[in-house]
């Protein structure tokens, strides 16, 4: 048997396209693993109604870790309209697979790397190197929301708190609240990986980003808990800054930040602002990890008009399966992967259209392995 079982999930759309390119470089780098294919994805919820089937989770608590091409997500109508019709009516609602792997599986930790690799024409600028750490199962994606708002509920907030006297008469069907849920065990987590990985990697700040002047309570049980997790690190200075103005001062000064450390939503749209300045989402790799688990994913979506052409860049796929590496513990495969990597981006003969070239998906994981 193997070393590593990887659960195999190419998902949507460029999922495919964009896995076939890893495994010419995993299979290049010789690793010692059996993939496992895991069924994920939307043809699962509109042929069955559930787009993470059972099969595949139990599936997943079998391997060593994950990996994952990409995944469509729909509003709740939509999805709706497109199952079978057996299926509709009868009250399914889609919810992200991703989004429930990271809660299933305790995956608290998003770890989103963004450097940029010189040469690379996408660069906003190629001094950045960035590592945001995004709490992964909680905060405004914890699921907590209601529209229509039952009457107990808003009963309830009217009594413990008098900011909701606002909304007293508002008719139910008119309302909806979403709750912000932050526990302190998944402040202190998270901030505490972002410490680790700091220590571990020569830098000499974290960088909280909340927003504790608004959203007192949430953000915060954020900074308390950032803050006592930070006295475990003499060595390590704790920054703490409000979301509006770090994402200013990330365009303005990227190079003053290293490692960022923020709650579920506030990483979603930080990640995706931090992998625009190093070449946009086809360079944005990350891995959710867990204690025991991990699935390691590229942050772009399905793009499914692209499914299947083999266009798309697949550099963030290739950076996600060297943090599974890392993660695994084969740092001479991580490393020497990066540096393919690094040296395919900066010799600039072979590219996607997205870098301005002719090359295909296939071609550029090729031009990768060649340097292994
Ligand atoms: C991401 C994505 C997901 C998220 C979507 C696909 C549910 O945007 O991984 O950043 O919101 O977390
Ligand atoms: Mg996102």
């Amino acid at each position: 048997m193997a070393k590593y079982q990887i659960a195999w999930m190419p998902g949507d759309g460029i999922g495919v396209d964009v896995m076939d390119a890893a495994r010419i470089v995993l299979d290049k780098l010789r690793l010692d693993a059996e993939y496992a294919h895991a069924d994920i994805g939307w043809e699962f919820w509109c042929k069955e109604g559930d787009a993470l089937p059972q099969r595949t989770i139990d599936l997943l608590k079998n391997t060593t870790c994950a990996l994952f091409g990409a995944i469509t997500s729909k509003p709740k109508d939509e999805a709706e309209r497109e199952l079978i019709p057996e299926l509709r009516g009868q009250g399914r609602s889609y919810r992200s697979p991703i989004v429930r792997l990271r809660q299933m599986f305790d995956l608290y930790s998003n770890l989103r790397p963004c450097k940029a690799y010189p040469g690379n024409p996408l660069n906003y600028r190629d001094d950045v190197d960035l590592v945001v750490f995004r709490e992964n199962t909680e905060g405004l994606y914890a699921g907590v929301e209601f529209r229509p708002v039952p009457d107990e509920v808003r009963a309830m907030l009217l009594k413990h708190n008098p900011a909701m006297g606002r909304f007293k008469d508002v008719p139910a069907g008119d309302l909806a609240i979403t709750a912000r849920i932050i526990t302190r065990k998944g402040a202190s987590r998270i901030v505490r990986s972002a410490f680790d990985y700091a220590q571990g990697h020569g830098y000499k700040a974290v960088t909280l980003v909340e927003k504790p002047n608004v959203l007192r309570e949430t953000s915060g049980l954020m900074v308390d808990a950032a803050r006592e997790v930070a006295g475990d690190y003499p060595d390590l200075q704790l920054w703490d800054t409000n979301i509006d103005a770090q994402v200013m001062w990330l365009l303005k000064n990227p190079k003053d930040y290293g490692v960022l450390v923020t709650s579920n939503m506030f990483g979603d749209i930080l990640s995706d602002l931090c992998a625009q300045l190093v070449g946009g989402l086809g360079f944005a790799s990350s891995g959710n990890l867990g204690e025991e688990y991990a699935v390691f994913e590229p942050t772009h979506g399905s793009a499914p008009k692209y499914a299947r052409q083999y266009k798309v860049n697949p550099m963030a796929m290739l950076l996600t399966a060297k943090l599974m590496l890392d993660w695994l513990g084969e740092s001479d495969k991580a490393e020497a992967l990066e540096k393919a990597i690094a040296g395919v981006v900066k010799d600039g003969k072979v590219r996607t259209y997205d870098m301005g070239g002719k090359n295909t998906t296939i071609e550029v994981a090729q031009a990768v392995a060649d340097r292994l």
